[in-house]
């Protein structure tokens, strides 16, 4: 179905796969397809490196420019699964059509996330809390000044072998100022401009010690809506609490993956709006037990700190929580392959 061009040297032997930095060490090969005269072309896997553009390519001008993030596991029997490709394609598609891009077919999508890894299968790494990420990407690729959609794009898979996005708990800060999506805008899309944005006031808190952000609602400031880089989840009273998603939300997979599995264990999860103001007062009067954010790269991240305006409320010891550890569990079981996968999210390359 594509063009394969095998790389001639693999850089894998120079890889300790035991202390792999995230998103710093790349696989063999890449897939490229573009889009030209308006249809998808022929696509290939070559060997990975760089690509040469335009000075006046529009996504570098304009930000015409979508992402996803997913991630394969070895199995017990050495084969490879990749978790719930099918979902983030769907959602790799909402967002090219949110961003007036052209949708990669599912099927030429799925075929490619196949084909690549099979190539760079010994890339998958093989050890506890590590996998392959994997990056789809497309962007605007018209060399041309001015605002108005591109007429031709490229979309590219790279992977990567990685461990721990976060290696310790995070401090984070609830932001009452600046703002990640608005009602009416591209929150609810995994489009590049939403993380440059978030740069600033990030690197801000960064300043007073904190490690991300917790979003809140750009009108009021006054709802709690993603954290970071992740959709966030707390359990306060015994009862597990992820913000509704919404059009400033994004739908994240390790967000409602958590959400199945919290139900089929038996935990009281519920997904709505969730007011900063109930936070606190929960933190202040001892019953926001858990804290933690939910997503491709961090997986389960637990919060050791939360920032309020006024005061920092220090989450209970995490030797005390059970439900993420319960969520992580479970997660990592069902991905690593050690239990029955009953939502059929696993599927083989
Ligand atoms: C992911 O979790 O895969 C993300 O997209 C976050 C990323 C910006 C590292």
């Amino acid at each position: 179905m594509f063009d394969i061009q095998v790389s001639n040297s693999s850089s894998i032997d120079s890889v300790d796969f035991e202390n792999i930095a995230f998103g710093q060490v790349f696989s063999d090969h890449l897939f490229v397809m573009d889009y030209d005269d308006g249809k998808w072309q022929k696509g290939r896997i070559q060997p990975f490196g760089p690509l040469t553009l335009n000075p006046a390519t529009m996504a570098l001008h304009y930000g015409q420019a979508i992402f996803e993030g997913m991630k394969a596991y070895r199995q017990p029997d050495g084969g490879v699964s990749m978790f719930r490709p099918g979902d983030n394609i769907q959602r790799f598609n909402i967002s090219a059509v949110r961003m007036c891009m052209p949708e990669v077919p599912e099927d030429i999508f799925m075929q490619a996330l196949v084909e690549l890894i099979q190539l760079d299968k010994a890339w998958v790494p093989n050890n506890e809390n590590s996998s392959l990420y994997i990056r789809p990407f497309l962007f605007a690729t018209d060399s041309h000044v001015g605002v108005r959609p591109s007429h031709s794009y490229r979309f590219v898979i790279f992977t990567c072998p990685v461990a721990k996005y976060y290696d310790k708990p995070v401090k984070v800060k609830v932001e009452f100022d600046y703002t990640r999506a608005a009602v009416g805008g591209t929150g609810a899309a995994k489009a590049a401009g939403n993380y440059a944005g978030s740069l600033y006031p990030t690197k801000l808190a960064n300043d007073q010690g904190y490690d991300q952000l917790l979003w809140t609602d750009a009108k009021s400031h006054t709802c709690i809506e993603e954290c970071g880089t992740m959709n966030a989840a707390f359990v306060v009273n015994g009862q597990m609490i992820v913000p509704a998603t919404s059009d400033t939300v994004l739908a994240g997979i390790t967000r409602d993956s958590a959400i199945k599995l919290a139900q089929d264990l038996g935990i009281d999860v519920v997904s709505r709006t969730v007011q900063v103001a109930e936070l606190e007062k929960a933190a202040k009067n001892g019953t926001l037990n858990e804290a933690f954010g939910l997503g491709t790269a961090a997986t389960v991240s637990l919060m050791s700190t939360i920032g309020f305006k006024e005061w920092d409320f220090e989450l209970p010891d995490p030797a005390t929580w059970t439900i993420a550890h319960q969520i992580k569990d479970a997660l990592d079981s069902v991905r690593l392959g050690r239990s029955e996968d009953t939502h059929g999210w696993n599927i083989p390359v």
